[in-house]
């Protein structure tokens, strides 16, 4: 720090001041000068206040605070108020030599005192500002879940800070052989706009990003040009294409909590002025500074920051990828149960999204205002895919239940007849030995004719009525006469040979062929519709995130209806999430067109729609959600599914 030290000349101490000519410069002035010299600071000034020393610098005073005045004084004269602020010391005209010396020997170490005081403090502020802009940085990776989102903060901020006009990012991946390599994964340039292509590199010191990842050390090169010492050469291949200028880098490794390097943040050209484009190498030269230590400090920070949040939002994403691959087993497990409803929870989940995305871009209409988040959506595909998971808890043969009969009572009903018929026959045979025995061969033929024409009507009611049974055995609505008959049917009776008389049809049976539509009992349907609540259940074990917390509440309202009359809560519409008023138009629709039903014919699109429709006309589901089915095109997603 320099020390200059001023006198008026003459000056009554001139003597003295000239005696410190080797610790400090002695800049003496004029005492006649018309204008006082601009003073060099920080600088210590000897006046005389009788001579009007004062007076003249109090016109001129700097304005900076590093300088001070010894005031040497006589009599009753005293230093003007605008001053008193830089008088360091008064002292008499006649002042020893001494005394002076050391008074000036104070001034300056007190000016010293202020410039090391306002260097701390600057520092200070420096570092404050940047663990500000660091935390703010370390927020805002915290918080994105996107990894390519992630990933180009991570290389914006980092040039943002160190303001580098370019920059790359390398990603570490291990291949499954536990081989390592750098993948190239991004590239910003504020002066040239740089098309993107994905490539890998090995990890070795051959190049930049190679150097930096295999060693875990940060390269600070103020020319990438002149690079000694050090077994890689700059590839000015991107230079020579662009017309670029590669001139200061700096590469840090990005590292875990492990210290494993993950990745490799590459900054190129630290600029003098942020703003400025580097469109010539004139430019290059006038503008491009090394980066300086605290542009490495700040920016090795944010890598460790970044690497942590890039290794938290990886983990994320493996959480997210084990989580789908959990839904997608419990959605084989809950279809292979019941092989005829294959593929209906995906192309559910395909069709509510659709219809959600479609909302979301509403800008008129009632739901004009409602938005859905990424996470939003997340949380209706899980619904969507999980909302007949329940099915699990339903008994199996009730799940895939076709007809009204379970295949194995109808079987028992078929070998009863069967049986009957044996019977039948067996008598006719019985009741021909008894005529023969009793009469020989005489009349026999009209005997037998009246024998087999009795057999042969009961054998034909026998028929009959197993064609009845199993027209009603269909799930479709049984006509009035049927009914009747399946009564007639049950009346009759055969003899057991193993115990009592028994009826045609026992009492289930003809309950359950009784069943006027479809082919479940009320039982059945009431352990069918449980599937909701098990669904319910099951969902609400989960230990969702704060985001997908509501998948429970909307797949448990699949199944119900705007005015009450759903299942297996009745709830009204302003009870029912409006995410599951859009489920249930998607899941409706797929019931009724889904192909792969062998026993259900699938209904034509139009058909479907216009099923739908007399719903909606019903006031059970949302006539403007399923207009935006409609108009959106919805239903033709899953068309080729
Ligand atoms: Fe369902
Ligand atoms: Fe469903």
């Amino acid at each position: 720090m320099p020390s200059n030290l001023y006198y008026f000349e003459p000056c009554a101490a001139g003597v003295h001041v000239c005696n410190l000519a080797e610790s400090y410069t002695l800049i003496p002035i004029a005492r006649d000068a018309a204008q006082l010299p601009a003073l060099e600071l920080p600088a210590v000034l000897v006046v005389d206040a009788a001579e009007d020393d004062l007076l003249r610098l109090q016109k001129s005073a700097p304005k900076s605070s590093a300088w001070r005045i010894i005031c040497l004084l006589d009599g009753e004269s005293h230093p003007p108020a605008k001053l008193k602020s830089r008088i360091f010391a008064v002292l008499p005209r006649e002042v020893p030599c001494l005394t002076l010396a050391k008074t000036i020997e104070k001034a300056f170490e007190n000016l010293h005192a202020q410039e090391e005081h306002h260097r701390t403090r600057q520092e200070l502020r420096r570092a404050v500002s940047d663990l500000e802009t660091l935390n703010k940085i370390g927020v805002a990776l915290s918080t994105e879940r996107n990894t390519d989102s992630l990933l180009e903060l991570i290389l914006s901020k980092s040039r943002e800070i160190t303001s580098a006009d370019a920059g790359s990012l390398y990603l570490v991946e291990t291949e499954s052989n536990g081989a390592r390599h750098l993948v190239f994964k991004l590239t910003q340039n504020d002066s040239h706009s740089v098309p993107f292509r994905q490539f890998t590199m090995p990890i070795d010191t051959r190049s930049i990003s190679g150097y930096a990842a295999s060693t875990g050390q940060i390269l600070n090169i103020k020319d990438a040009y002149r690079i000694r010492n050090l077994p890689f050469r700059l590839n000015r291949d991107f230079d020579q294409k662009f017309g670029y200028r590669t001139k200061s880098m700096m590469v840090i490794p990005m590292k875990n909590q492990k210290d494993e390097v993950i990745g490799v943040l590459q900054l190129i050209n630290s600029k003098e002025h942020p703003g400025v484009k580097l469109t010539s190498p004139k430019i290059v030269g006038e503008e491009v500074v090394p980066f300086s230590q605290q542009s490495q400090d700040l920016a090795s920070s944010l890598a460790s920051q970044a690497a942590v949040a890039l290794e938290n939002n990886l983990l994320y994403r493996d959480i997210e990828k084990l989580f789908e691959g959990f839904v997608s087993a419990s959605v084989t497990a809950i279809e292979s149960r019941d092989p005829t409803t294959s593929g209906h929870s995906e192309r559910v989940a395909k069709l509510t999204v659709a219809l959600a995305e479609t909302v979301d871009r509403l800008d008129s209409g009632p739901y004009k205002d409602i938005r859905f988040t990424r996470e939003n959506i997340r949380e209706i595909r899980y619904a969507s895919i999980l909302h007949d998971f329940g099915k699990v808890g339903v008994r199996e043969e009730v799940l895939v239940k076709a007809r009204k009969l379970y295949p194995p009572q109808l079987e028992l009903i078929k070998k009863r007849f069967q049986y009957i018929r044996k019977s039948l026959e067996l008598e006719g045979y019985r009741k021909k030995v008894e005529h023969l025995l009793r009469n020989g061969n005489q009349g026999f033929e009209e005997c037998f004719a009246l024998i087999d024409g009795d057999q042969n009507r009961e054998l034909q009611n026998l028929d009959e009525f197993l064609q009845n049974i199993i027209q009603a055995n269909e799930p479709t609505v049984l006509p009035e006469k049927v009914s009747e008959k399946l009564t007639q049917i049950a009346g009759w009776s055969f003899d057991d040979p193993s115990g009592p008389t028994e009826s045609l049809l026992t009492q289930d049976e003809l309950q359950l062929l009784s069943i006027t539509k479809g082919s479940l009992n009320p039982e059945e349907r009431e352990e069918i519709e449980s599937h909701v609540k098990h669904s319910f259940k099951f969902l609400s074990q989960i230990p969702w995130t704060k985001e997908l917390m509501r998948v429970p509440e909307i797949a448990r309202a699949h199944h119900e209806k705007l005015n009450g009359s759903g299942y297996p809560y009745h709830m009204k519409s302003e009870d029912i999430p409006f995410q599951a008023k859009m489920m249930t138009i998607s899941d409706i629709f797929d019931a009724l067109t889904a192909r792969d039903r062998p026993y259900k014919r699938a209904v034509p699109i139009d058909r479907a729609l216009n099923i739908i429709g007399d719903e909606v006309k019903s006031q059970l589901l949302d006539p403007v959600l399923f207009n935006l089915f409609i108009d959106a095109k919805i239903y033709q997603l899953t068309a080729n599914d």
